[in-house]
């Protein structure tokens, strides 16, 4: 059985307890390579025959779209752009990440409310009024923080061309071009996430290290907490992956 709980008030029509399966959360500043751990993690656990679903901010039918648009035409006030976010992992817990792991599945997040929050105190939202607002989501069993300081992760989104305008803070003006912005608004992402690390028991890994030396990492990991935490894989799943072995 899974200890899922709520991180603060409920959403009293969605009891969480009793899931029977886990929720791992990939968190990190912007462009650290999340995507790149998510995809090879989830492809690990699937060969194994965990049930995998995988899920990310502005991925909820409600205001996934909403989001990017209002992205797209620089006009997202600093309090609507928390609020938004807030619906859209509501929508997704509800229609997807509480009932895949009430079915078993391993949820993978890449990002979850860490983000949010570091994203809102960024834009000058209260810390207790965030924590609050994001109250409704399930603890996660297991948060990785992929951690790479600013200096080291400049070059790596250089390498990528994707230095863009909400990723470099500019709509709060934290610098006077893309790059100054970037530099001072990832600063203050980063320190934000340092400070939650400990209180939310992030387990901590060197985002400097090449993509496979860190996803060795995330899967020992993943695998010993599987192991200790007695997940089981619910019954017609074992019988799948009972009949995906080898005979002998
Ligand atoms: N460990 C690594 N070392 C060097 N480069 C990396 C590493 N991991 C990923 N990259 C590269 O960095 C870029 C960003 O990676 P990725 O898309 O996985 O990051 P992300 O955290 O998901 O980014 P975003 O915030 O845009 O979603 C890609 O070009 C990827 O190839
Ligand atoms: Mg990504």
């Amino acid at each position: 059985m899974g200890t899922f709980h709520y991180l603060g008030h409920k959403m009293p029509y969605l009891p969480a307890e009793g899931c029977a399966g886990r929720l791992i959360v990939l968190e990190g500043t912007d462009g650290v390579g999340r995507s790149t751990q998510t995809i090879m993690l989830k492809e690990w656990l699937e060969v194994q025959g965990y049930a995998v679903h995988d899920t990310g901010w502005t991925r909820s039918k409600l205001v996934g779209q909403a989001i990017t648009d209002a992205k797209m035409g620089h006009s997202l006030h600093r309090l609507t752009y928390s609020l938004m976010y807030a619906t859209d992992l509501a929508d997704r817990l509800e229609y997807q990440i509480i009932p895949a792991l009430r079915s078993g599945f391993i949820v993978l997040a890449d990002r979850y409310i860490y983000t949010a929050i570091a994203r809102g105190i960024a834009r000058g939202a209260e810390r207790d009024w965030l924590r609050d607002l994001f109250g409704f989501a399930v603890a996660p069993d297991l948060t990785f923080y992929l951690r790479l300081a600013v200096k080291d992760l400049v070059p790596r989104v250089l390498a990528s061309g994707k230095m863009n305008y909400w990723e470099s803070g500019m709509d709060m003006n934290y610098g006077d071009d893309l790059y100054d912005s970037f530099v001072a608004y990832q600063s203050e992402l980063i320190e934000q996430l340092d400070a939650m690390a400990e209180e939310y028991q992030f387990l901590t890994v060197d985002a400097r290290q090449e993509p496979q030396a860190i996803q060795r990492q995330l899967r020992r990991m993943v695998g010993d907490y599987l192991h200790t935490s007695a997940y089981q894989l619910p019954p017609e799943l074992a019988e799948i992956h009972a009949l995906s072995k080898p005979m002998g």
